[in-house]
């Protein structure tokens, strides 16, 4: 479904992300784990078009079976395809309410119906936004926001969704449900490319694992051999 060929991130004269190479198959989830400045964000936002300095192969072939190259096409069109992003850092709209943002999250569909039935959806998968659906998203708890946020993605009805840390900054019980909540999106048929510093909760979750450091993939393999494996272990999960 989306496959990524020696992509390589350049910040002016900074070489951010490395000539990296990853696949992503229909239904998978798969996730990025590295630590800060690894390049993950990097790299998820360079599939979404939102880094001008992107170069390198990213190929997304959709439901009609055409591959389609991705680099230097507008965020719009990404969406248009199917693949939408919950980006780092709860980056919802303080302002308008928690129903107003899901609705933002739709706003290249025109179905009406589809979308009252996907905020529904929303709403199941995150009763408390139900129960906070007239509140300012500004006023929510972090853990909240960042539920929002990965609400919103899924609010252009998306085959690929890409979340970056959403687990970041959360209360452990709180992840836990997070993490449960990505994966009965998955079952649901949506296939998910995680970006993640909680290498643990993602590893158990992930069907393929990449590791990133300093903007290259120095490791892969299942989840489960990741888990397993003695130098991920030492780096990413406390010994
Ligand atoms: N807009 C930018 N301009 C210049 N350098 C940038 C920019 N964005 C990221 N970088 C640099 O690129 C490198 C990778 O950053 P990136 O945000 O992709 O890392 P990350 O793995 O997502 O880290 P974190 O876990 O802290 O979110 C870092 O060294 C960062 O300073
Ligand atoms: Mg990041």
């Amino acid at each position: 479904m989306l496959e990524i060929k020696n992509l390589n991130v350049w910040y002016g004269a900074i070489h951010a992300v490395h000539d990296i190479s990853m696949s992503i198959a229909r239904g998978e989830i798969v996730t990025l784990i590295g630590a800060n400045g690894a390049g993950k964000s990097s790299t998820i936002r360079a599939i979404a078009g939102l880094v001008k300095g992107a170069k390198g192969q990213v190929t997304w072939t959709g439901k009609d079976g055409r591959p389609v190259q991705l680099l230097g096409r507008p965020p719009e069109y990404m969406v248009k395809l199917g693949i939408s992003l919950s980006p780092e850092g709860r980056r919802i709209l303080p302002q308008l309410t928690v129903e107003e943002n899901l609705m933002l999250g739709a706003y290249i569909r025109s179905d009406k119906d589809g979308i009252q039935a996907d905020i529904e959806y929303c709403y199941r998968l995150f009763p408390r936004l139900k129960e906070r659906r007239g509140q300012k998203g500004g006023t929510l708890s972090g853990g909240e926001q960042q539920m929002l946020a990965v609400a919103r993605a899924l609010m252009s009805h998306p085959d690929l969704l890409m979340l970056d840390e959403p687990s970041l900054g959360l209360a452990p019980i709180l992840v836990e449900e997070v993490f449960a909540t990505i994966s009965e999106i998955n079952r649901e048929g949506r296939t998910i490319l995680l970006v993640e510093q909680n290498a643990y909760a993602a590893l158990r979750i992930a069907r393929k694992a990449y590791v990133l450091e300093t903007g290259a993939i120095t490791l892969q393999g299942t989840g489960a051999e990741l888990l397993e494996n003695p130098k991920v272990k030492e780096a990413y999960l406390g010994g």
